[in-house]
């Protein structure tokens, strides 16, 4: 499964857009509120921290959908050789300006071209969800091929049945695009039909910013 086997979702110009609209609001409401600092959520940090842990010294890592930053830079503090993408060149733009040590492309993630076996981690950390629900499994078998055995997946998403259509986001600003919820059962059978082995699961309640969340993290088998 390479890039250009995947499925180029419908709605990927406008998501773009509407992202690259919210960036600005979204990457000061990090450094406000906390949301998405994962260091003002000590069961995300926690997981974050694992998954370091874990692929420390296995190669490189890529935070797919890193948005401002944060867990990129996060990862890199820790020592990890890391690196951010992420769909909107407004969202890499607060990126570099934030974290100018760090390294950040753009690219949505069903465009990535990533040679077999050649990550120690990669993650998707609340940045799948947009992707429709037959492109997924897609995007998904791309982590696969790229990790290197031993190399692990960590994956954060919103928890529910439903498609939420947006139109605000972040701060009232207007915005167009799908929300796709997944039921746990559904996103790690997801995973494993990969060809990823889960070796973690958290489930989160719904906050003051967001309704209940799941993270996975899942291992490419030896
Ligand atoms: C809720 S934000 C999360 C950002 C970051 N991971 C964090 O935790 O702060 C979702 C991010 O996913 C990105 N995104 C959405 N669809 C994407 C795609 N197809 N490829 C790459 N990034 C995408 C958006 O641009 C946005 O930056």
């Amino acid at each position: 499964m390479g890039a250009d086997q995947i499925d180029r979702p419908a709605d990927l110009d406008v998501v773009r857009e509407s992202y690259d609209r919210v960036a600005d609001n979204y990457a000061e409401m990090v450094a406000t509120t906390g949301m998405g600092d994962i260091r003002r959520h000590p069961w995300l940090k926690a997981s974050i921290d694992a998954f370091a842990d874990t692929v420390r010294g296995l190669g490189p890592v890529l935070d797919v959908g890193c948005g401002p930053g944060t867990v990129t830079a996060y990862l890199a503090e820790r020592g990890l050789d890391v690196s951010g993408v992420d769909l909107s060149s407004r969202m890499i733009e607060n990126a570099r300006r934030l974290y100018p040590h760090c390294r950040f492309s753009v690219s949505s993630a069903t465009d990535l071209s990533l040679e077999e076996a050649s990550l120690g981690g990669v993650l998707g950390w609340w940045s799948l969800f947009n992707l429709p629900r037959a492109v997924l499994p897609q995007v998904l078998a791309l982590f696969a091929r790229a990790l290197k055995p031993g190399g692990h997946l960590i994956t954060g998403t919103h928890v529910g049945d439903e498609d939420a259509v947006r139109t605000e986001a972040y701060g009232g600003v207007p915005v167009r695009w799908t929300t796709h919820k997944w039921r746990p059962e559904r996103f790690v059978a997801l995973i494993e039909q990969a060809g990823l082995r889960p070796v973690a699961e958290l489930r989160l309640p719904a906050d003051e910013f967001s309704g209940p969340g799941l993270v996975v993290m899942a291992e490419r088998p030896a």
